[in-house]
């Protein structure tokens, strides 16, 4: 089976959230089941200098986008997974962030960027393709690839199925009307029954409407996002396709999180010698500015600081929180107002509390094995990573039951839940889990069950390859 994946960002070349942890893992774990999978990344700065090997593979002309577009075969540095790299400078080449300026403002172009990753997923797809490699699944990964199956149904001859990947539905690439048209898609179908979306175009509704099977981060969110509250007013169109969407949660990169073999820990550990792990909190708490003290309970978040993450109910128990004898670090960025709110915490508080803003995959890192609790109290959660990290890193985390979070994390057992999304639930689990820290017994023992789960990628890949199968099977009704 041949697979083509097409990402917006990949570890280790370029990363804002967990779409590039996924990006990075999954498909190397779909190759060990033998699949053989290319992945189909745009050409940003970071991706040409840190890929390995590439080569011009074909240089297509006169596409809407841009006049000239060269496609480069590559391959990822570490696990040596394929890259098809899409080398368009005047719209790639360019300082910032995949999607943002370095001032952290959208790209205006981001539609006419964003249209090219999915063009070029499309025609890899369809029977236009210059190169030997066919693809029987074109796997799509949130808005930005969300065109992928929009411009497959309007193309003929013979081609790939799709799969469209909801990574977090709160961002669906939404443009005035007029882009359908300039990107090439025929007017009808700026329609309800399309990729209209309360007046405007949606790159997202674009992959949910026309891809053959829809798939999401995990079971919960999958349910999650049929309903109102969580579905971002596409309920309908998922409630309706519900028998074509699926959950499967993510899995972890257990090599590249590994606390036993870390570079970026100061000592490593494992369940059976947990003797580093103290030797990394105190390097945590120095490098933080807080008091070395390897009994003090030490909280550790890591986050995109937005309202999905619950940041702001962090700032709001803080006060209370801090009557406790705790220690707090947040590693993170995001909404300017959270973001001072962690730093006058900080402030108010230099030696119990630290703050970076900031990212850091280093110092995601050490946090992880230098904390004692890891805090993920998110509104809504896909699936998330760090909790699954952090149990592996034998920092149990306290989660809000939600997707994924909800999915991966015991309570009692292997973590902390907490329900209903309030302060006072927030702040009554993370004092049950201090009260279960200062038991020795009990707290090795939640440690030990965390760090013993299997959060690896080959059952999620396995799940993946199946649907696969099951979207190709000529019983499965779809859109081709
Ligand atoms: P999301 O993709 O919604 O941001 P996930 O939990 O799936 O949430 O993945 C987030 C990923 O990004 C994790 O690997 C996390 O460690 C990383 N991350 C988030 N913020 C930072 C930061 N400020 N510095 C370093 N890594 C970060
Ligand atoms: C999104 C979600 C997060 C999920 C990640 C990878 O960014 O917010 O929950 O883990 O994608 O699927």
């Amino acid at each position: 089976l041949k697979v083509l994946f097409v990402t917006s960002e990949i570890h280790p070349l370029i990363k804002t959230g967990g779409l590039a942890d996924v990006s990075g893992a999954l498909p190397a774990a779909l190759r060990e089941l033998s699949t053989e999978v290319r992945v189909l990344v745009p050409g940003y700065p970071k991706v040409l200098a840190g890929a390995k090997n590439k080569r011009l593979l074909h240089t297509f002309h006169d596409l809407p986008e841009a006049d000239e577009v060269h496609l480069l075969s590559a391959s990822l540095p570490g696990n040596g997974v394929p890259l098809l790299i899409i080398d368009c400078p005047v719209l790639y080449q360019r300082d910032g962030g995949p999607y943002q300026n370095p001032a952290g403002v959208d790209w205006p172009d981001n539609a006419q960027r964003f249209a090219l990753l999915s063009r070029i997923g499309a025609i890899l797809g369809s029977d236009a393709t210059p190169l030997s490699f066919r693809p029987n699944i074109v796997h799509c990964n949130d808005w930005q690839s969300a065109l992928v199956p929009a411009f497959l149904r309007f193309m003929h001859g013979k081609k790939a199925a799709t799969v469209m990947t909801i990574h977090n539905l709160a961002f669906q690439g939404i443009f005035p009307p007029h882009v359908v048209t300039e990107v090439g898609l025929p007017p009808a179908c700026f329609s309800i029954e399309g990729v209209e979306y309360y007046g405007n175009f949606s790159f997202l509704k674009a992959g949910l409407y026309y891809a053959d099977h829809i798939s999401t981060v995990s079971p919960t969110y999958a349910q999650e996002i049929q309903q109102e509250a969580l579905g971002f007013g596409m309920q309908g169109l998922l409630t309706r396709r519900s028998n074509k969407l699926t959950g499967i949660v993510n899995g972890i990169d257990t090599s590249d999180w590994n606390p036993a073999a870390d570079p970026h820990l100061v000592q490593g550990y494992d369940a059976g010698n947990m003797a580093g792990k103290t030797a990394n909190k105190l390097a945590l708490q120095e490098k933080m500015g807080l008091k070395r003290d390897p009994d003090i309970p030490l909280l550790g978040m890591i986050s995109r600081i937005t309202q999905q993450k619950g940041g702001d109910l962090l700032l709001e128990i803080a006060p209370q929180l801090l009557r406790e004898n705790v220690q707090i670090v947040l590693l993170g960025t995001g909404e300017t107002v959270l973001e001072n709110g962690f730093r006058n915490l900080d402030h108010a508080h230099p030696d119990r509390v630290g703050v970076t803003i900031g990212f850091d995959e280093g110092l995601s890192h050490l946090v992880e094995a230098g904390a004692d609790l890891f805090l993920m109290p998110s509104r809504f959660e896909p699936c998330g990573l760090n909790q699954m990290y952090s149990q592996r890193y034998g920092t149990p985390p306290i989660v809000h039951a939600t997707g994924g979070l909800a999915d991966t994390v015991e309570d009692g057992v292997t973590g902390f839940v907490f329900e209903p999304m309030t302060a006072e639930a927030f702040l009554a689990s993370i004092r049950r889990a201090l009260t279960t820290y200062h038991d020795k017994q009990a707290w090795h023992a939640i440690q030990h069950n965390a760090m013993t789960r299997d959060f690896s990628w080959k059952k999620s890949a396995e799940d993946y390859l199946a649907l696969y199968k099951a979207v190709l099977s000529p019983e499965s009704t779809n859109y081709r």
